[in-house]
């Protein structure tokens, strides 16, 4: 297994027989899911998908992707929450946040993930000399954010283009059949791929959602799922030594003492999108019915300097997942200095990755000493195959760690609450009964 996980940093805290009920409702849970027999069941198709997934669907996103790269500079992904996070996680996590300032790289940019207007402004002017294709993503068609976006670079577009063209240009992954997307794509003829109707957008990385951004970014998508359905083979077992069961049951334990919250953190700035990911994932899925860890993330050591100081002597409610690398991109090494003014002459000749390694022993050691406990994951580089398993691994760890919790994790019912709040104050037709109460307390 791609995926190692380290629990010696979490003796001072409890023992095998306290996490022996927690691993017992974690191996329950994992056969919950095997057998389709769990809230939420009807969601359950992102568990056999990188195995399952129809090679002739593989093919129709390469074909795609190529075609982009081809006609394109730039891919605009658009789409919110599980409609893009993922593609942007994986992208950033195999390429870097500096990859797309390269002369000629490729660039994969995304909008329609908030609700600002100067950001949307600053995209079109970056793009206004460049090729320029469009990805929209929404499985249900009707999210405001990225629909509003997808209005506006659409008309953009067709100015540009003219409407025959920026339809080659335009390709829509929404409901196979329901939605306004999928109704747009058959009127205007967008090339189209399906988010399938039992994968909620959270879980949804490993379908068109995630690969086709991936593949337009030049990733090679065939050794992402490869890794996944290598993750997906070794973690059907529901014994006790399944890592995403342990870890499962190690957070339900914790969260059981009143660690209510969870840093994600980890060493390599590439991993920073992963812990949005990682956050939408998680709050989602377990934050509901009152329950549920809330989910955080850092990039160490950069935030050891903000947030370390809290981690080590604040408010003993937080638990830290820690993700290791054993390599990754560029080795670069601490030169010699004749003079050593700076006194670093002890660091000379060690590449930057084995001085992070032991800042993240001697931190795990201090925060643990300090009362905060640390979970550690090991990978064995940044490849796509790592990825895919890591992906496959968290996904499977939240589901069966909601389930331990007693949630459903594969529905939102409370996201709906503010849209509605929303779409009343804007005066939306429908909402005058909301609009008329919300006014008053204004
Ligand atoms: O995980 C989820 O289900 C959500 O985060 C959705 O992905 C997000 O709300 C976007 O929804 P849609 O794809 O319908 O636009």
């Amino acid at each position: 297994m791609n995926v190692k996980l380290c629990e010696q940093y979490l003796a001072p805290f409890f023992g095998e027989e306290e996490l022996a009920p927690y691993l017992a409702r974690a191996a329950e849970a994992r056969r919950q899911l095997a057998e389709g027999d769990c809230p939420g069941r009807e969601f359950l198709g992102w568990q056999h998908l990188p195995e399952t997934i129809d090679p002739a669907e593989v093919e129709r996103i390469l074909a795609a992707a190529e075609q982009i790269r081809r006609e394109s500079d730039v891919l605009i992904v658009v789409g919110i929450g599980g409609s893009y996070l993922g593609a942007h996680a994986a992208i950033e996590f195999l390429q870097g946040p500096l990859h797309r300032l390269e002369p000629g790289a490729f660039q994969v940019f995304f909008a329609g993930c908030d609700l600002c207007g100067g950001q949307l402004e600053e995209l079109i002017r970056l793009c206004e000399t460049k090729r320029v294709s469009l990805n929209v993503i929404s499985k249900s068609g009707t999210t405001t954010e990225p629909a509003m976006a997808f209005r506006v670079l659409r008309q953009w577009m067709e100015k540009r283009y003219g409407a025959e063209e920026t339809a080659r240009r335009i390709w829509c992954t929404t409901d196979r059949e329901k939605g306004v997307l999928r109704q747009m794509a058959r009127r205007e003829g967008y090339g189209s791929f399906v988010v399938p109707g039992d994968i909620g957008g959270r879980y949804s990385v490993l379908s068109a959602v995630g690969l086709l951004p991936m593949a337009a970014a030049g990733i090679d998508i065939r050794r992402v799922l490869a890794g996944a359905a290598a993750a997906c083979r070794e973690l059907e077992d529901a014994g006790p030594h399944n890592p995403a069961c342990r870890y499962a049951a190690i957070r339900n334990l914790l969260y059981g003492r009143g660690r209510k919250v969870e840093l994600f953190a980890s060493y390599e700035p590439r991993f920073a999108v992963m812990g949005e990911w990682l956050k939408q994932l998680f709050g989602e899925s377990e934050g509901k019915e009152g329950r549920g860890i809330f989910p955080a993330s850092a990039t160490f050591s950069t935030d050891l300097h903000s947030l370390g100081q809290y981690l080590q002597e604040g408010t003993r409610q937080v638990f830290e997942t820690v993700f290791w690398f054993e390599r990754g991109a560029g080795e670069w090494t601490v030169p010699r200095d004749e003079e050593d003014l700076d006194g670093l002459g002890f660091l000379a000749g060690r590449t930057f990755r084995q001085v992070a390694w032991q800042a993240l022993q001697g931190t795990m050691l201090s925060h643990t000493e300090g009362g905060t406990p640390n979970l550690l994951f090991t990978l064995p580089d940044m490849g796509e195959e790592s990825l895919g398993s890591l992906i496959y691994f968290l996904e499977l760890a939240c589901a069966v760690s909601g389930l331990v919790l007693g949630v459903n994790p594969f529905d939102q019912p409370g996201v709906e609450g503010y849209k509605a709040n929303m779409f009343a104050l804007l005066g939306r037709p429908g909402y005058e009964e909301r609009r008329a109460q919300l006014l008053k307390r204004l």
